[in-house]
């Protein structure tokens, strides 16, 4: 890759929205690809902080279904979750083709502090969403304020932590950018 086109797909990635994205399935091997350049992140004295899920089809409606039906009952227990979230987070879950849960496994025996972990997997992450911006795939990270509920259902094991969803599919329209402040405001030259 020259560095033309890693400065363009740099600036082309985008959050597309599920709404934004085409009901239609992403070959495995497309999948198989983006998590492959995840695990190229770096990582500090390697641990390989990073876990995924990937959800499709059958088992990804599975999943939104488990997953409001146990936010309903959470609500009904007292929990202050927004149902309109619960609804929306479901309908995106049945929307998007494929719905990978970013996971953070954090090192046993805590050799480093969780923030360079959640740094790594935060670096594979943008690891698949530039290749996916490449391939000319919409992607979208959410994250959601009920995410720690979520442990038993996602079967999250010692030390892990799920950091949301990674949401991919072909792009059904594109989602215009936000743009960015300039970065001269947020560097300091000491000279
Ligand atoms: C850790 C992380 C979590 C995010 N969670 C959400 C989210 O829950 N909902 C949302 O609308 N956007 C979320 N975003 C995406 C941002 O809204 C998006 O990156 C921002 O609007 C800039 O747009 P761009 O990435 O297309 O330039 C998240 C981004 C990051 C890095």
């Amino acid at each position: 890759m020259n560095s033309k086109l890693l400065n363009e797909t740099i600036k082309n990635r985008r959050a597309t929205p599920p709404r934004f994205l085409a009901k239609k399935e992403v070959p495995k091997e497309t999948i198989q690809q983006l998590l492959e350049n995840a695990n190229w992140a770096p990582n500090h004295k390697k641990t390989e902080p990073w876990r995924f899920k990937v959800y499709t089809g059958e088992t990804k409606q599975k999943l939104a279904n488990k997953i409001y039906s146990f936010l309903i009952e959470k609500i009904k227990s007292g929990e202050t979750i927004n149902p309109q979230k619960a609804e929306k987070f479901k309908t995106n879950l049945e929307r998007v083709p494929v719905a990978i849960a970013i996971i953070l496994q954090r090192d046993l025996a805590e050799r480093i502090p969780e923030w360079e972990e959640i740094a790594a997997v935060s670096m594979a992450v943008q690891n698949m969403w530039l290749t996916a911006t490449e391939m000319g795939l919409g992607a979208f990270w959410a994250t959601q304020q009920f995410m720690p509920l979520l442990h038993e259902i996602l079967e999250l094991k010692h030390g892990q932590k799920a950091l949301g969803f990674f949401y991919i599919g072909e792009i059904a329209l594109d989602y215009p950018s936000p743009g960015r402040g300039n970065i001269t405001d947020k560097v300091q030259w000491i000279e």
